[in-house]
């Protein structure tokens, strides 16, 4: 019995009929899946003044990014390339939030000059960005409210010993220089964390937020950030949506009568939005049985997903090409020179050499953390959309390995 998680076909078109025309490894997109989980958003937090800044990080591809406008979202860029990409994709720049971290003045004037939504996250740059425009510039200012959540240390980034984000207890500081400069503050912002699973959290921070509000008088929205966690596997347990919608919603009308005025609530999803859609469809090299383990190498590693490495993520594995076999315990690893193990001790149907594998979750960093180490090439990108499997990213060719060396005349 094929397992009920081995996805085989997106919208009728079967994955291992993408992987035969556009060849493998291949990253492929579920169109409509992407568009659900926007509605979904849109849904819990029916209640408030919505605006979905999909945190573009998380998947860039232009065609993808034209699909998430399609559904009613707008952007969150962290770069001025991520700014100038939802650009191409149509977004008007005042529909992009941009929210860097350590970047240079000289980036932040760049993005200005384009007309972005401008949030900062340290007190030098509010204080020169207060110098040179005064209140000609809207800007928003991202606070860091101590809070501890995600879903491990490394993406876990609104707690006090993070970099991101202007700690609460500078207040005070924040003030004084908005205040010395004659700035326009038009939001607050905040991001705890990644793979966050309790509705609490949400709260907590919407709460850190209300108070600091209160102290400026110009607010036109509230920033909530992303870090809705998904379901990796069967059974796992992911963010209540229409819970912490319904609360969060509650609490910032509440807040809102408090203020004086209706503001809009801002969201900044990433996974929650394209994760689920995303699937990397490699092919099993080699099959090597060891004393110990089974081995699986696959045409791809930790230079087209680097989650399970990274992270110790899990994503689900499975068969496409033998899936009513029965099962047996591999070790899925790449063919990259590190220990690059994809899947340890996994299940899965029994996997000849040649066959496909298909791993999930791939839509959320995934090519967007993608390299090109052991000099190999980054993979194609599929969108499937009404049923029709489209290439939206040509796969890489030798040349482009050389395209931007200078090399010397030695
Ligand atoms: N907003 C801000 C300011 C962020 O820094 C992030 C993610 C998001 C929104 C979106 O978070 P999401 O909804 O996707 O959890 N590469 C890691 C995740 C890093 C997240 C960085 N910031 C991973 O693959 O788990």
């Amino acid at each position: 019995m094929p397992s009920s998680q081995n996805p085989i076909s997106i919208q009728g078109v079967s994955l291992a009929s993408i992987a035969e025309e556009f060849g493998t490894p291949v990253y492929v997109y579920d169109g409509e899946k992407i568009t659900t989980q926007i509605h979904t958003l849109q849904e819990a937090f029916s209640k408030v003044p919505l605006r979905i800044k999909y945190a573009t990080k998380a998947l860039t591809n232009v065609s993808i990014l034209k699909l998430i406008k399609h559904a009613g979202a707008e952007v969150d860029a962290v770069s001025v390339e991520e700014v100038r990409l939802c650009m191409e994709a149509g977004f008007k720049a005042e529909d992009v939030m941009y929210t860097p971290n350590g970047v240079s003045m000289e980036e932040i004037k760049e993005v200005v000059e384009l007309g972005a939504m401008i949030n900062l996250d340290n007190i030098p740059m509010l204080d020169l960005f207060g110098q040179l425009y005064g209140n000609s510039v809207p800007v928003c200012i991202r606070i860091n409210p101590h809070i501890m959540a995600g879903g491990n240390a490394k993406i876990s980034v609104g707690h006090i010993t993070s970099k991101f984000g202007i700690s609460i207890h500078q207040l005070d500081r924040i003030l004084e220089v908005v205040d010395k400069n004659n700035m326009l503050i038009t939001g607050l912002h905040l991001h705890t964390g990644s793979d966050i699973l309790d509705a609490e959290v949400f709260l907590k921070g919407a709460n850190v937020l209300f108070e600091a509000a209160m102290k400026f008088p110009d607010l036109r929205f509230l920033d909530f950030g992303g870090g809705f966690k998904v379901a990796y596997k069967e059974g796992d347990v992911v963010t209540d949506i229409m819970k912490v919608g319904d609360r969060v919603s509650d609490a910032f009308l509440e807040f809102c009568k408090a203020y004086g005025r209706e503001l809009e609530l801002w969201l900044e999803p990433g996974k929650f939005v394209v994760s689920e859609s995303g699937y990397l469809i490699v092919q099993a090299n080699v099959v090597k049985e060891t004393p110990q383990i089974t081995f699986i190498g696959v045409n791809s590693g930790l230079n087209h997903l680097i989650r399970p490495m990274m992270y110790d993520a899990y994503h689900g594995v499975y068969n496409l090409s033998n899936p009513e076999a029965e099962k047996r315990k591999y070790n899925v690893v790449g063919y990259i020179c590190e220990t690059d193990t994809i899947a340890a001790e996994r299940d899965i149907s029994e996997v000849r050499m040649g066959d496909y594998l298909v791993i999930k979750n791939a839509g959320a960093y995934g090519i967007s953390m993608a390299s090109n180490y052991n000099s190999r090439l980054r993979p194609a990108e599929v969108l499937v959309w009404d049923g029709k499997a489209n290439l939206i990213r040509k796969r890489e060719k030798f040349k482009d390995l050389l395209h931007n060396q200078v090399i010397l005349d030695i």
